[in-house]
């Protein structure tokens, strides 16, 4: 996934230094996106003497773009600028009228990275043409050889080059035939084009002080700040002439929120097929159509949004991963806010499709990586309170083996950014096969939040440690949440969701508490800072809770380590045991003891004894069964670590051998979430020592928009 970010100003009298500040800071607010290299265009009229003295002629009478590509993270790109503006004596106090550039941070899908690889690409000479891309183009080969045919090289190994060069061939044509051409008309060709998935923003000389920009399946952001007044929340109408009263205001187009909230809370989500055209300080939206000629114009009402500048940055934390993990209290406080009533869950997304979510045969969890994993430990809750089976699918198997898919089935897409590829795919697949789509997502206006039939929004706040944390605890939470709601009807399940919806009010202040073991996470950290490998076992709710503290330890600390079912171990994992692997077992009691939630009277006594007996027996089903596989580990001298129920450890360890985390005991389906922050803990740390990037992992980007 790539980050795309442009700023115009007209009339704010800002320096050029100005413009190329407000892009490089754009850039790193979207650094998480990718960061593999980085790009910027801005106007300079002194670029053009530059390229003068080398003999070239330009084609067109406006400032030429200086464009700067770099390999390498966004700060090796600000260097990369300014010791480029102090080498050519770059005036950049020169005031402009208006400013207008484009940056774009990569995450390599075409081509490694490396500068001429980097965005924007170009048309060719004189950058007459360029463009900054997030998406993937699908049928660029044919374009690329079609254009080749035309004359046209390229220098690039990237799918986007096709973009500036097929733009370039249709404003070469347009004028050499009749009559002028506008630059929307020149992108509307190029639209119609290209296939795959794409956000772009187009910059050229030949329309000065004008961008475009145009999106199909990529997320595309547009802010506006209108300076010394209120902005008008209708401020779409056709593009008209700047006139010398004309409010200063400044304009933006991003990848995602989080770059624009420092600038403005006023924003539209560009909606696929639009062509968003500023020119002359206005405008337009236009709304593209494969059959028609001409575009529709589009009236859009601006969103105010909802989300603070501190959200975006460290406050006193070092890192976003820590940041994050530690806002785990209050973000499920948001996720949770306005949604329990006198215990009930309310949730307004699902109200008018709550009857035939009931009547499904079948319920179909689909998402990949934490999210997948968000899914598999919410599973147990969706059945016991539904009964509806309850399937799971990582999207891309699910794609791969065209997995059967009813229309009476009810699938719930999972994905903290709604941009995944894999899960938008999977979703559109569901939607062609009739399956009613219910989405859960972090990100309001993404992809999935618009094509699901209904959904959740998990309102975690923004995540910009790649690492996702809080995101997954939301995302239990609110698929608890639904599973509550969807069993509501149930009388059988009563005294369970009472409990469950009790246990929900207390989980912030218990996720407080397990978050006071962030010195003990570091101690075991340091204990593990050398080890090749970690296994971790789990088993019922806390399967996921194995594999999702797994997936943080590899993904962010780069050592090798499993989650396993604990009850696979005896076939095959066993063979590893030895005095040197270390094993995390997660042992915490899979269910409560529903004393404390009994009313005083007399059918409530009955309850009480029922769901004692019941929930001993399941406790001593799961739990000795724990028990047996820590003693199986023992027995071949394992290196164990058990995670266990606060007052546990003489229990799950009576020799005292092993390295014990105590953490708060809850009701068995909210158990996950307070199992997964110590492991959180353990891999922030873990990473630290081990003197690795915390948010920006390896290879890795924060969501995934190629298959
Ligand atoms: C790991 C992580 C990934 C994502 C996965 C899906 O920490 O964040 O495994 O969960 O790439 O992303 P979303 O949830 O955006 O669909």
């Amino acid at each position: 996934m790539c980050g795309i970010f442009a700023y115009l100003n007209y009339n704010v009298g800002r320096e050029r230094r100005y413009i190329l500040e407000v892009l490089l800071n754009g850039l790193r607010r979207l650094e998480y996106r990718g960061y593999d290299s980085a790009g910027i265009a801005i106007d300079s009229d002194l670029s053009l003497e530059v390229q003068n003295e080398n003999g070239k002629c330009k084609p067109y009478d406006s400032a030429s773009p200086l464009v700067f590509r770099q390999e390498g993270k966004i700060e090796s790109l600000v260097t990369s600028v300014y010791s480029a503006v102090d080498k050519l004596d770059l005036d950049l106090e020169k005031l402009f009228l208006v400013h207008a550039g484009i940056a774009h941070t990569r995450w390599a899908t075409h081509g490694v990275p490396a500068p001429k690889n980097s965005h924007p690409q170009s048309s060719g000479q004189f950058d007459e043409f360029l463009v900054v891309h997030n998406g993937i183009i699908t049928n660029y080969e044919v374009l690329k050889q079609t254009l080749i045919r035309q004359g046209f090289t390229f220098e690039s190994d990237t799918d986007t080059e096709v973009i500036p060069k097929l733009a370039k061939f249709v404003f070469d044509q347009a004028r050499d035939g009749e009559g002028g051409v506008t630059f929307s008309q020149v992108v509307m060709e190029v639209m119609r084009q290209l296939e795959g998935a794409y956000a772009l923003i187009f910059k050229s000389p030949h329309y000065p002080n004008e961008l475009i920009a145009c999106k199909r399946g990529s997320t595309l952001i547009l802010g506006v700040n209108e300076l010394g007044g209120e902005t008008s929340r209708h401020l779409f109408h056709d593009v008209k002439a700047l006139t010398a009263n004309e409010k200063p205001k400044e304009l933006f187009f991003s990848s995602d929120l989080c770059a624009i909230v420092e600038h403005t809370k006023n924003y539209a989500a560009i909606e696929d097929n639009e062509i968003v055209h500023i020119k002359d300080g206005s405008v337009s939206i236009l709304r593209f159509d494969y059959e028609k000629e001409m575009p529709a114009s589009v009236q859009r009402a601006l969103s105010v949004l909802n989300m603070e500048v501190e959200q975006i940055k460290k406050g006193d934390f070092d890192h976003f991963m820590k940041k994050e993990i530690h806002e785990q209290p209050g973000s499920l406080t948001t996720s949770m806010r306005g949604r329990l009533k006198d215990g009930i869950v309310g949730l307004g997304g699902l109200k008018d499709h709550m009857r035939t979510i009931r009547r499904s045969r079948r319920i179909i969890f689909i998402g990949c990586g934490t999210s997948f994993h968000a899914a598999l430990a919410a599973r147990p809750i969706m059945e016991e309170l539904t009964d509806i089976p309850v399937t799971m699918e990582i999207a891309s198997d699910m794609l791969d083996r065209k997995a059967l898919i009813f229309k009476e089935d009810t699938a719930v897409f999972v994905s903290q950014s709604g941009e995944t590829a894999d899960t938008l795919l999977a979703l559109e697949y569901a939607l062609e096969n009739g399956a009613l789509c219910l989405g859960v997502t972090n990100t309001v206006g993404s992809t999935l939040a618009r094509k699901t039939h209904c959904g959740v929004h998990i309102n975690a706040g923004c995540e910009i440690g790649v690492a996702s944390t809080k995101a997954y605890t939301c995302q239990i939470v609110v698929m608890v949440m639904i599973a509550l709601a969807i069993g509501s009807d149930k009388l059988s399940t009563l005294a369970k969701r009472e409990d469950i919806i009790a246990g929900l009010t207390k989980l912030p202040e218990q996720v407080h508490d397990v978050l006071e073991l962030d010195g003990e996470m570091k101690s075991l950290a340091e204990s593990l800072i050398d080890e090749q490998s970690l296994l971790m076992f789990g088993r019922g709710n806390n399967y996921a809770t194995a594999l999702e503290g797994a997936l943080k330890v590899k993904e962010v600390a780069l050592m090798h380590s499993e989650g396993m079912l604990a009850g696979e171990m005896k076939h095959g994992p066993l063979a590893l045991v030895d005095e040197y692997l270390p094993i995390i077992v997660i042992a915490t009691r899979d269910d409560t003891f529903r004393l404390c939630n009994v009313r005083d009277n007399n059918s409530h006594l009955f309850y009480c004894f029922f769901f004692l007996v019941s929930s001993c027996i399941i406790f001593l089903f799961i739990y000795s069964k724990q028990q047996s596989v820590i003693q199986q580990l023992h027995a071949r001298k394992g290196r164990l670590i058990v995670m266990c129920s606060k007052g546990d450890a003489s229990l799950v360890c009576p020799d005292g051998r092993s390295r014990v985390i105590e953490v708060p005991q809850v009701v068995d389906c909210l158990q996950p979430i307070i199992n997964i922050i110590p492991l959180q803990l353990l891999a922030y740390h873990l990473t630290v020592l081990r003197g690795y990037n915390v948010d920006q992992p390896r290879n890795l980007a924060k969501s995934v928009t190629t298959q």
